[in-house]
């Protein structure tokens, strides 16, 4: 969708350059237009078209339930406001697990009809074989490690993952098998800084971009409505910093607005048409 071509555009080359030069790589979720918009002209590198969209936006408890329809129009909306920023489709669940062939049709669809330039697809050197595939069709691939929200029922809650001896092992072999693979850059997510740090270091040409996986990552990923304070008060997990609280300035919005039309002092003349002007 992007009309911008060149250097202007970021794309996969942009992680490997800032990784290599040691420069922070910056991503936020967008799962609409105007979101985007916002974040593209303020200078994010990539915009992750999340499948947490499931809870921020559509109110379920999970990621599991959304669906490719869904992420796909999201899709479509984040590129219409986006003109220079990296864009990345989260693959949903179902979207890719049951088989090489569901994983190219449905990262395809993204691209073709979502306007993404990438996908990405949860899971660690089990994924390698579908992964593998799907970059050889030519679509460029994030890769998502450590608490993989699909799988939240396996890990039984939002839990630190690496903190074993046997998942330290699995997380460190994961991340090279999908460097292997091709994979542009891998998620990792709620892991101990020292451990991200470790698989950071161990990496060239994968970029690792953190949440909850401390400072040592070659980027951040934050879901931007967690970041911006939009949702209720109860979710405030420790690596989450809230940069705007926009949910009381929004609630008072809303007040404000239904005390003015109950009491008539919403429209004035002066926000009315009339025959003289
Ligand atoms: O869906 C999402 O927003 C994500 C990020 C939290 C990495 O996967």
């Amino acid at each position: 969708m992007s009309k911008i071509s060149g250097k202007k555009k970021k794309n996969i080359q942009t992680f490997i350059n800032k990784k290599s030069k040691g420069e922070k790589i910056t991503v936020l979720t967008a799962y609409d237009s105007f979101m985007a918009s916002l974040l593209d002209r303020n200078g994010i590198d990539a915009i992750l078209v999340g499948d947490s969209a499931s809870n921020v936006i559509h109110g379920y408890n999970s990621t599991i339930p959304i669906t490719m329809d869904i992420m796909i129009a999201h899709t479509q909306a984040v590129a219409r406001g986006t003109e220079k920023a990296l864009i990345i489709a989260d693959m949903p669940f179902l979207s890719f697990q049951p088989s090489v062939e569901t994983a190219i049709t449905n990262a395809g669809r993204f691209l073709k009809e979502g306007f993404a330039e990438a996908v990405k697809i949860e899971g660690g050197i089990e994924m390698v074989p579908t992964i593998k595939k799907v970059i050889e069709c030519g679509i460029p691939v994030m890769g998502h490690i450590g608490l993989t929200p699909q799988s939240i029922h396996k890990f039984g809650g939002p839990k630190i993952q690496g903190r074993k001896e046997k998942s330290r092992a699995y997380l460190k072999e994961s991340a090279l098998a999908l460097q292997e693979a091709g994979c542009f850059s891998i998620v990792l997510e709620l892991i101990e800084k020292e451990l991200s740090g470790e698989i950071t270091d161990s990496l060239e040409t994968m970029a690792t971009i953190g949440i909850g996986a401390g400072v040592n990552c070659d980027g951040q990923v934050l879901v931007v409505n967690d970041m911006l304070g939009l949702m209720d008060d109860d979710f405030k997990p420790k690596f989450l910093r809230q940069y705007a609280s926009l949910t009381p300035i929004i609630e008072k919005a809303i007040i404000e607005y239904i005390d003015d039309v109950k009491n008539q002092k919403f429209p004035t003349d002066k926000e009315s048409y009339s025959k003289e002007k």
